[in-house]
């Protein structure tokens, strides 16, 4: 038996938590729209052909923020397909998935579709084949109130008020040569700042993301970012991160040990552009937008890329597991850990393509096990979040070196007194006991609900025909004795435990 402990207490306060870390990803990709939220002759579906069964899922996830039309996807898009009579609108290739657009879905839908499921869409720009004049456009149509063409335009398709659209955007991993439109930082930069200086003329207060590196692995990474952020500084509030993880030659110790590159990802991003910062004589403090991130099985889709021209083709539907689960737990865990810096997240993406929510075409939705930590993290990540220093047992692995078994964040919702426990527990055979004082609080607390996602089979995954094989339990025997939350850690497991004042 392992165990650990951490103080906790409310004056090591990090930042408050902000609602848009629990952000997701709807893509035209794969079967994220089409077949995903969208699909009018589902026995779900909605006047507005929107997958009932979807929304209800999507609202029970947590959903604050959704990222949208793409991606890859959106440096080829032209956003004016997308509106009008359907009947009218083009069949386009689309180069990042070599599928069919048949354009069925575009903004006003979308606009729609994210009323219903009561979220705020961050909407990205195309500066792969496009540049200022479309995205003064689109920001035209999407935000201006009347009596432009492009307002009025917007008004006749059915949406007599602007959408208000504050976030945008500044393009999508223009550094990736896949990129339709790749592009020098150089070249982005400039285009960056230019179309930020544009669309602020119109809406100075519009908060606006410039695209860092898709991946700390690239070859070009914090070069990148230093580059861009020198030519933009003054005119963006953010600037992007993305991650995905995977299990690499079945090295699971490292795949749970994910979120220390995360951690180290914000971190060199952060000094990153505040090295900038300091190079311009700027007291502003650039935000990360860490608007892609999940566990994805690459290596798997790498090897089998479907080339064919289809119209929603099944692509990278990944099958999560338990361990999964517990990565996706370890990640929220860091994104949360980083409040200060990191305050928009995307998990991408919400439906089918590497997603919490699966369907089937005609048939059923379900939760994959990815689903549960995100949904109980932001349910209870309330008010504050905490600095939480554990003392726990490390372990050695090959990609991180040496890595703590046990991780955690923890949340102090002033209002209420509740204080929520997010922990992970990584060792692969050993459960650990843990140990939390919490005298600094100067109230009695005890536990008001606990949930653990853990199975005795690590592997196991939902499916249609058993969409709650793994589900989150109760966390059997937390207690609070003696001013100290105690509690039972299982091998391989993400837990939530909620305390609150004793009436
Ligand atoms: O989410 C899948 C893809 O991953 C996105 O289209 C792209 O931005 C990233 O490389």
């Amino acid at each position: 038996m392992l165990s650990a402990s951490f103080r906790l207490d409310p004056a090591f306060t990090i930042a408050p938590v902000s609602r848009r870390t629990f952000g997701s990803f709807v893509e035209h990709m794969g079967r994220c729209v089409y077949t995903g939220i969208y699909e009018p002759t589902h026995p779900t579906a909605d006047s507005d052909g929107f997958r009932q069964d979807v929304l209800a899922l999507t609202r029970e996830l947590g959903v604050s923020t959704v990222r949208y039309p793409g991606g890859n996807f959106v440096s080829g898009y032209r956003w004016e397909d997308g509106i009008g009579p359907v009947a009218d609108r083009p069949v386009r290739r689309d180069l990042a998935w070599h599928s069919l657009e048949t354009n069925e879905v575009g903004i006003d839908e979308f606009m729609r579709w994210a009323g219903k499921a009561g979220v705020e869409v961050m909407y990205a720009l195309n500066l792969g084949t496009r540049g200022v004049a479309e995205a003064l456009d689109v920001q035209e149509y999407l935000n201006h109130p009347d009596r432009t063409r492009l307002a009025e335009l917007r008004r006749s398709n059915g949406a007599d008020k602007p959408y208000g659209i504050s976030m945008f955007c500044l393009g999508n991993e223009l550094d990736g040569p896949w990129q339709t439109g790749h592009k020098t930082a150089y070249e982005y930069g400039r285009l960056a700042a230019e179309t930020a200086r544009a669309m602020r003329a119109a809406e100075p207060d519009l908060e606006l993301v410039a695209c860092g590196s898709s991946s700390s692995s690239m070859p070009t990474f914090a070069a990148w970012e230093a580059e861009v952020l020198e030519l933009t500084y003054d005119q963006v509030d953010y600037i992007s991160a993305h991650a995905y993880y995977e299990p690499l030659d079945g090295d699971i110790g490292s795949f749970l040990a994910s979120a220390v590159d995360m951690d180290h990802f914000i971190n060199s991003v952060t000094a990153t552009a505040d090295s900038v910062g300091a190079k311009l004589k700027s007291k502003k403090r650039l935000k990360i937008s860490f608007d892609e991130w999940n566990v994805w099985y690459l290596t798997r889709f790498q090897a089998t890329r479907e080339t064919e021209w289809q119209v929603a083709p099944p692509v990278i539907e990944d099958s999560y597991n338990v361990t999964d689960a517990v990565v996706v737990g370890s990640l929220l865990i860091s994104l949360l850990r980083h409040s200060d810096r990191v305050t928009a997240a995307c998990q991408a993406q919400l439906v089918n393509v590497i997603a919490p929510i699966r369907t089937e075409p005609g048939g059923a939705a379900w939760r994959q096990t990815i689903f549960h930590p995100f949904a109980l993290t932001s349910r209870l990540a309330k008010g504050d979040v905490l600095r939480v220093e554990p003392a726990a047992p490390s372990y050695e692995t090959a990609r991180y070196g040496d890595v703590p078994l046990i991780d955690a964040v923890a949340t102090h919702d002033p209002e209420s007194g509740d204080v929520t426990v997010f922990v992970v527990n990584r060792s692969q055979d050993a459960p650990a006991t843990l140990t939390v004082p919490l005298a600094g609080f100067g109230a009695d607390l005890q536990v008001a609900e606990t949930w653990t996602v853990h199975d005795d089979d690590p592997n196991a995954t939902n499916t249609a025909t058993d969409p709650d094989r793994v589900v989150p339990h109760d966390l059997a025997g937390a207690t609070v004795t003696d001013g100290e939350l105690r509690a039972t850690l299982a091998p391989v497991s993400w837990s939530a435990i909620r305390l609150t004042r004793t009436a």
